[in-house]
């Protein structure tokens, strides 16, 4: 029997997931079926359960809103999810045993080193935003060697109290948005602002000569992060999509133990997302 992957969430329907996993199985001659599987709210571990005793699946991905609950469900925890405190990928053994882990963040910084040619080390970063989808890039971050790290959130001690759980990893730092100081190099939006297309409301001033922009949100238009960008001239103003096709080619990574190029499934969705 082929070997099965879903990715789980709520909603689903508008994953690209299963296309980008398709294309890396195709490219690689991976024999896998991979769908995406919709998860209501209420008793998420049973219905993982039947789903498992159906398809007898190998693998999950986990996106919005389940990666902190499955990190509670898992067996074992690799050490980048631990930190992360959520699980985007998990290996499932034939006894129905769990391992998790997290490529969210290694998908970052892959698509910021490799696809846009940043470099991170010793460059001052605004991390915008303090829930999960920043708790997950932070350990990735620190390990390029940032000179410093500013998290910025609207409930300034969410950002205080997110700093001080990395503070062993770097010179990192958090507050509000009237604490954020001088100027940066990279600025990274993980807040849920742009999800109401708004933009945190942080002074242009910040940024620094030469600067880039990075949102880890993406969509068919720019987004409001990388629009604001854009009028504030910022030449590298980047979406989260380089992000979501690499954090999927991690996956498959830990699945299949092979390397897809991830480069040409992020030039064939964009060039769908243009159409
Ligand atoms: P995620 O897993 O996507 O990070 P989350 O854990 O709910 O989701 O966190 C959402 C983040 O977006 C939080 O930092 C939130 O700020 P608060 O901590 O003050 O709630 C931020 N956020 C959500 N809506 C926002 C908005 N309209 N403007 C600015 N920040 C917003």
């Amino acid at each position: 029997m082929t070997d099965q992957y879903a990715v789980i969430g709520h909603p689903i329907s508008h994953s690209k997931s299963p296309k980008i996993h398709q294309a890396f199985a195709k490219q690689t001659g991976q024999s896998i079926e991979y769908r995406a599987i919709d998860i209501y709210p209420d008793d998420v571990a049973g219905q993982i359960q039947q789903l498992h005793d159906a398809l007898k699946l190998k693998g999950l991905n986990v996106t919005v809103p389940y990666k902190e609950t499955m990190w509670s469900l898992i067996d074992d925890l690799s050490e980048r999810a631990q930190r992360a405190g959520a699980v985007n990928t998990v290996v499932i053994n034939q006894n129905g045993h769990l391992f998790g882990d997290n490529t969210d963040g290694i998908g970052l910084c892959r698509d910021l080193l490799d696809n846009h040619q940043l470099q991170i080390s010793g460059k001052r970063i605004l991390l915008l935003g303090a829930g999960g989808a920043s708790r997950g890039v932070i350990e990735p971050l620190l390990a390029l060697n940032p000179d410093s790290l500013f998290i910025a959130n609207r409930t300034a001690q969410k950002a205080v109290d997110l700093a001080h759980d990395f503070r062993d990893l770097g010179t990192i730092n958090g507050g509000g948005w009237q604490d954020i100081n001088g100027q940066f190099d990279l600025l990274i939006n993980a807040s849920a602002a742009s999800l109401h297309g708004e933009v945190p409301p942080i002074s242009p001033d910040i940024i620094a000569d030469g600067a880039a922009c990075y949102d880890l949100m993406y969509g068919d238009k720019d987004t409001a992060f990388v629009q604001w960008a854009k009028q504030h001239q910022v030449q590298q103003a980047f979406d989260g999509l380089g992000m979501l096709v690499e954090q999927a080619a991690e996956a498959f990574f830990v699945w299949r133990n092979v390397r897809p190029d991830s480069q040409a499934v992020i030039d064939m969705l964009r060039q769908k997302s243009a159409k």
